[in-house]
């Protein structure tokens, strides 16, 4: 529309308020509470409680909130089948999107958006979510089925699910770390996407599968797995320094497929992650009990060079790639991980959108032709034709 502003990936722009979480240049609250608190003194199923009910549990609260999320997790049988049967080599994200999908059909709440039964819906997603990704790591790397441990927070559930076997006690509180790094980030591309699903009253489930599909993009939450594929192709820290001069070789002679270094830069935040540097100090801890620093050598070797050469910080999914790599989960199951954790943030922000709703419909730059007129199709030619508008004036049609 003309006179609008346009600005690229709507960079800067502001889309609508939020109390879910904040994001400043100088840290990340969810509710208030500073993610490093969070990070440190609580488990990741109190983080969601905060995220999904606006406050932190009581250890009554949140008993039963652990109790209803693990009651989930026993999927409808026609799910459960269905996911069984799916092709051995689909994607784990497209597992769960379809997964979720599939899930609304014998959801008791489906159509109904208030907040009562968005809550219901958000807390059983949380647990299914979790039993579908254990389920395709049974099928597809052939671990053991593990039954939830009923005081174990939900990282450490996910974990012995996908490992078929409890984790120790420093590589679930990890794992739970990653979950809460990961739970909330207020408009980023796949909480946008499923608000603008939501904004037309579309149900919470549509939503999430929605949101799943955005976040699988090596842009957003695929850029973990990817990172850890850039971290194999490196090898050893020795071979940093080349491998980074090899990319800016490519970049130059393929000026128009530049290869991204994964796991680096943010369109917020331009002086660094926090959540990569909390994750960054756990990750130090897990590698001193597992004896395993290669990862984090390379990590810290191309760190240094990208901020050197670039000015770019990594981001969140830097540290998660090698940190889940560490822990020994199939690389293609860390994005699918970020899902289970993200649903929470997702769906804070879909009972915030349905509770204060305006459909989301922006305006857009027109680039296409000048208005023209429709010519009769057998004056039509493929590529089109000049015609004589009259006054001097022509038009391809
Ligand atoms: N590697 C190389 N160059 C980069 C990278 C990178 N990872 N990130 C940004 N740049 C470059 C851009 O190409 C741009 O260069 P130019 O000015 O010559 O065109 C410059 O740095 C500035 O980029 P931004 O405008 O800050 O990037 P934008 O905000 O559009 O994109 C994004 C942000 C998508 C995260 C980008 O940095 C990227 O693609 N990173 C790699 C993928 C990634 O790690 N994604 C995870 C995001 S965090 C999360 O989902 C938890």
């Amino acid at each position: 529309m003309a006179g609008a502003k346009y600005k690229a990936g709507l960079e800067g722009v502001v889309v609508g308020p939020t109390s879910v979480s904040e994001v400043t240049q100088t840290g990340l609250r969810y509710r208030g509470y500073d993610i490093q608190d969070l990070a440190h003194n609580a488990c990741f199923d109190e983080v969601a409680h905060l995220l999904l009910y606006e406050e932190l549990p009581t250890a009554k609260q949140l008993a039963d909130f652990r109790a209803r999320i693990q009651g989930a997790m026993a999927l409808p049988t026609p799910v459960g089948l269905a996911v069984a049967n799916m092709p051995f080599d689909t994607e784990p994200m497209d597992v769960l999107r379809s997964a979720v999908s599939l899930l609304a059909h014998y959801d008791p709440d489906c159509l109904d958006n208030s907040r009562d039964a968005d809550r219901r819906k958000a807390e059983r997603l949380l647990g299914q979510l979790a039993a579908t990704l254990g389920m395709w790591a049974q099928k597809t790397t052939g671990v053991p089925a593990v039954r939830p441990d009923p005081k174990a927070s939900h990282g450490g559930n996910l974990l012995a699910m996908l490992l078929g076997r409890h984790p120790s006690e420093l590589a679930a509180r990890v794992m739970d770390v990653t979950l809460i790094l990961y739970a909330e980030h207020e408009f980023n591309a796949s909480t946008f996407t499923a608000r603008t699903i939501a904004s037309t009253m579309a149900d919470l489930h549509s939503a999430v599968t929605g949101a799943i599909a955005a976040l699988k993009g090596p842009l957003h939450g695929g850029a973990n797995e990817a990172a850890m594929k850039q971290f194999l192709e490196i090898g050893e820290p020795a071979n940093v320094d080349s491998w980074f001069r090899e990319c800016m070789a490519y970049n130059e002679a393929n000026p128009d497929q530049k290869r991204l270094i994964m796991g680096f830069g943010h369109r917020v935040y331009k002086k660094g992650d926090h959540r990569a540097a909390i994750l960054r100090d756990w990750s130090i801890k897990l590698s001193k009990q597992t004896g395993i620093t290669k990862w984090l050598e390379i990590a810290d070797r191309l760190q240094a060079i990208m901020f050197g050469e670039k000015g770019l910080y990594p981001n969140l999914d830097y540290p998660a790639s090698h940190t889940y790599y560490q822990l020994g989960i199939p690389i293609q199951l860390y994005t699918p991980i970020f899902v289970c954790s993200r649903v929470t943030g997702w769906c804070a922000h879909l009972m915030e959108q349905y509770e204060n709703n305006r459909i989301i419909r922006p305006l857009s730059e027109y680039t296409g032709p000048p208005p023209r007129r429709l010519l009769p199709i057998e004056r039509r030619q493929a590529g089109g034709v000049l015609v004589d508008a009259g006054e001097g004036k022509h038009y391809v049609a």
